[in-house]
């Protein structure tokens, strides 16, 4: 059996991750390390939580005893574990420094020792090549970040590199677009949207809503890292993107006219700090290695619209039972 920890593996990407690959690699058997913060949800996990081949341990990734029980015992360590949101971080960025550069680096002295460690595969995101005016950031660009979020990331993406040269730990980096797709905390865009949109409630779009993100469904997220962890070079960064360039506005607008709702929702409000105005990846070195996305962008948003009007019992607890949830919505959004 290859022994694999996914850290981080109760939220978006991760659960995501996690289900996928218990149904690709009959080989592996999964730990899932998650502290449960408030984006972390067990139920994100509920199909594979009494499977075998899965073992689900609530911890910190900064707790070193705790990493270095895990990692000891790992072939495979996949680190999504972060604070994501990059609007949270601008109201506060101390979270995510100690969460994802100190925690990286607690994995990584763990990764040191681990015996039989093959892969450290260090999920980063394509925010650190900071905001792209023309063409599609390479892997070997220069790193921009712009707000505190995309800063943590790229701070521990490079320390990552920095114990592969350093140490030989094997190391490799990914720089993913924009992930959507089932299980999304409802604070990032798609989610956000489509669920105000059901309940006829205003979708607050920042600025001129004309910034624009390069869509990846989640699933094709999860194929990359499967070609990476296969044939992926250690020591190598590669960049995963969906080729889905959209404008906020033009998103927007799709998800109104799917739920059949009139466009007067949209409530343009302040625009984000610092707002980086385009992502785009140049995903050529994926391909190399015979990736490609396989979901259309207008039939996966389709179905993942679908799928948060079909699993209300997901995301209303969130949204209308959870005092946190609406606290940091009224001091986001009230008055903007
Ligand atoms: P998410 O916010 O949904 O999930 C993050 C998970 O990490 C949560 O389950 C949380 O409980 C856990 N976590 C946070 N701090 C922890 C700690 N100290 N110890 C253990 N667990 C902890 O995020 P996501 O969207 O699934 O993103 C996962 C990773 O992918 C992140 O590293 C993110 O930067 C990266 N990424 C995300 C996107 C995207 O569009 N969502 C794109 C590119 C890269
Ligand atoms: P988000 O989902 O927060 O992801 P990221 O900041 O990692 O790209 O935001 C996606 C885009 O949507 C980004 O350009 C900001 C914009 N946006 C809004 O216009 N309104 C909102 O309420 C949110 C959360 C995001």
């Amino acid at each position: 059996m290859v022994e694999v920890l996914v850290t981080g593996g109760a939220g978006f990407i991760g659960s995501n991750f996690v289900r996928h690959a218990l149904s690709a690699h009959p080989d592996w058997r999964i730990t899932t390390l998650d502290k449960l913060t408030y984006a972390g949800r067990l139920e994100n996990l509920k199909e594979v939580l009494d499977d075998p081949r899965h073992q689900f341990v609530r911890g910190d990734i900064t707790d070193a005893a705790v990493a270095r029980s895990l990692v000891a015992r790992s072939n495979l360590v996949v680190h999504f574990a972060a604070e994501t949101h990059v609007d949270r971080s601008i109201l506060g960025a101390g979270d995510f420094i100690h969460t994802y550069v100190f925690g990286t680096f607690v994995l990584l002295e763990a990764a040191r020792e681990a015996p039989g460690l093959r892969r450290f595969i260090q999920i980063s995101t394509d925010e650190v090549y900071g905001t792209v005016t023309t063409g599609a950031s390479r892997e070997t660009d220069e790193l921009k970040p712009r707000n505190p979020h995309a800063a943590s990331k790229a701070g521990a993406d490079r320390l990552a590199y920095s114990y592969f040269a350093t140490y030989g730990v094997p190391v490799i980096i990914t720089r993913a677009s924009n992930n959507y797709g089932p299980y999304q905390f409802p604070e990032k865009v798609i989610p956000l949207f489509v669920t105000n949109a059901i309940d006829g409630q205003a979708v607050p779009l920042y600025g001129d809503g004309l910034n624009v993100r390069d869509w990846l469904h989640v699933a094709d997220h999860c194929r990359a890292l499967d070609v990476v962890i296969e044939r992926g070079e250690p020591g190598e960064v590669y960049n995963v993107g969906g080729g889905n360039e959209v404008a906020n506005l033009d998103l927007t607008r799709r998800i109104l006219a799917a739920l059949n709702r009139s466009e007067d929702l949209i409530r343009p409000v302040a625009d984000r700090p610092g707002h980086d105005r385009r992502y785009c990846l140049d995903t050529t070195k994926l391909g190399g290695l015979g990736w490609r996305p396989q979901i259309d962008f207008a039939a996966g948003l389709g179905e993942t619209i679908s799928w948060y009007r079909q699993n209300e019992w997901w995301w209303r607890p969130i949204k209308q039972g959870d005092p946190a949830f609406q606290a940091y919505y009224s001091r986001q959004y009230e008055g903007r």
